[in-house]
């Protein structure tokens, strides 16, 4: 079992990382300080309810805490102001006070919802992440919380630090291949953006590790949530460093908006991001072609299965449009990060918009 924390001062909070350690729940509930007395709703959805809900109710029941569930649906279109006045209704109707807990188990998309759902209930409740996707190894840590809006993804939400994230790394096994190979792309994206070294790691051990082998899966999570915790203990409100962390969202989520939330998964969409993002670097001169950055990014991407081209049904027009929208942008300015090396990354203003197109071009050409 691994632990670290993020240090946040005042909200501050662990992460504990291990094989098995749902048993653990309880334990690592009353070292934050919720006890029996805290009221709990676990949100969770229906394709993760009938593999691990009855078993984390009984844990919870066994050690004396009264606790309701909510069941979404499964997938990104349940990121929706809709589900979360339910999940509230919910919450209402199980007696959830002010010193009550939310308890997301689930993915990035329980976690987001959850986690913004504590953070508006009765102004503010503290919330729980029991990760049971690789891709959540990102979204769990670090408190960005948001229900999405037809215009743009993540659009209505807050930061709110979780109190505890306890990840038990035998859910995964679940998991379909297609979860698994885009939760690679965020420990990619950890990669790129943070550390060569890692990245070489993750070339060298990518059978290991789309196998789910120990111990190279809980060194990926690990190193992943290392990262993440080092950038959000610097920047908590992504007043700057923080949106390295956002390398390959700016293309990423315009696909995502422009499919309605409903075609690529958010780890495809960051992985043809991420393409993209490098050969803007190059063309732009933030890297020199010569590290061939994007040629590796490419392959690498490839090698844990994930697309690295723009699908057809994508406009290149229309992606520029829906960036525009993102918030990423600042002040009417689309913002990108981008690499400089392999583990290194800067983040750039004022791209021309007409080499953003020449660039969403060539990804939809990429091979
Ligand atoms: P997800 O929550 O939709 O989960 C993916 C699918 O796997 C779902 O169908 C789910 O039901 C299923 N599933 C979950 N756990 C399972 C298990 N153990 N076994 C079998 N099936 C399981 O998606 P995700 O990829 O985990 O998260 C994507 C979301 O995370 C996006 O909305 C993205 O915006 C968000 N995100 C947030 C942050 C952040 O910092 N808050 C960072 C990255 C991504
Ligand atoms: N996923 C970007 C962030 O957490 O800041």
């Amino acid at each position: 079992m691994k632990r670290l924390t993020v240090d946040l001062g005042e909200r501050s909070y662990p992460i504990v990382i291990g094989k098995d350690i749902l048993g653990q729940l309880p334990q690592e509930l009353a070292d934050r300080g919720i006890t029996s007395k805290n009221r709990l709703l676990i949100v969770t959805d229906h394709q993760v309810a009938p593999l691990y809900l009855e078993r984390v109710q009984s844990i919870l029941t066994l050690a004396g805490y009264e606790h309701a569930f909510h069941v979404i649906s499964a997938g990104e279109q349940a990121k929706t102001l809709s589900v979360l006045e339910e999940v509230t209704g919910s919450a209402l109707k199980a007696g959830l006070d002010r010193k009550s807990v939310f308890i997301a188990l689930g993915g990035g998309v329980v976690g987001d919802l959850t986690g913004f759902c504590a953070a508006t209930y009765m102004r503010g409740v503290p919330f729980v992440q029991i990760p049971t996707t690789l891709l959540a190894h990102d979204s769990s840590v670090g408190g960005k919380v948001a229900v999405n809006h037809p215009m743009g993804k993540n659009i209505i939400g807050a930061f709110h630090q979780p109190s505890l994230v306890l990840y038990d790394t035998e859910t995964l096994k679940t998991l379909p291949p297609r979860e698994i190979y885009a939760g690679f792309a965020e420990v990619i994206k950890h990669g790129l953006i943070w550390s060569e070294s890692f990245t070489d790691w993750l070339e060298q051990h990518a059978e290991n590790l789309l196998a789910l082998q120990s111990p190279y899966i809980d060194e990926a999570i690990y190193q992943g949530c290392l990262i993440k915790s080092q950038v959000v203990s610097e920047d908590e409100t992504e007043q700057g460093k923080r949106a390295i962390l956002n390398l390959g969202h700016t293309f990423g989520h315009a696909m995502e908006s422009l499919s309605h939330y409903g075609g690529l998964i958010h780890g495809e969409a960051v992985a043809i991001g991420m393409v993209a993002a490098a050969v803007l670097a190059e063309r732009i001169g933030i890297c020199d072609p010569n590290q061939n950055v994007s040629s590796r990014t490419i392959e690498l991407l490839k090698k844990f299965q994930l697309p690295v081209q723009i699908p057809a049904q994508f406009q290149p027009d229309a992606l520029l449009e829906a960036m525009r929208l993102d918030k990423k942008g600042s002040g009417g300015k689309l913002v990108f990060v981008l690499p400089k090396s392999i583990g290194a990354v800067e983040i750039v203003r004022d791209v021309p918009e007409d080499e953003v197109i020449q660039v969403l071009k060539l990804v939809k050409e990429v091979e």
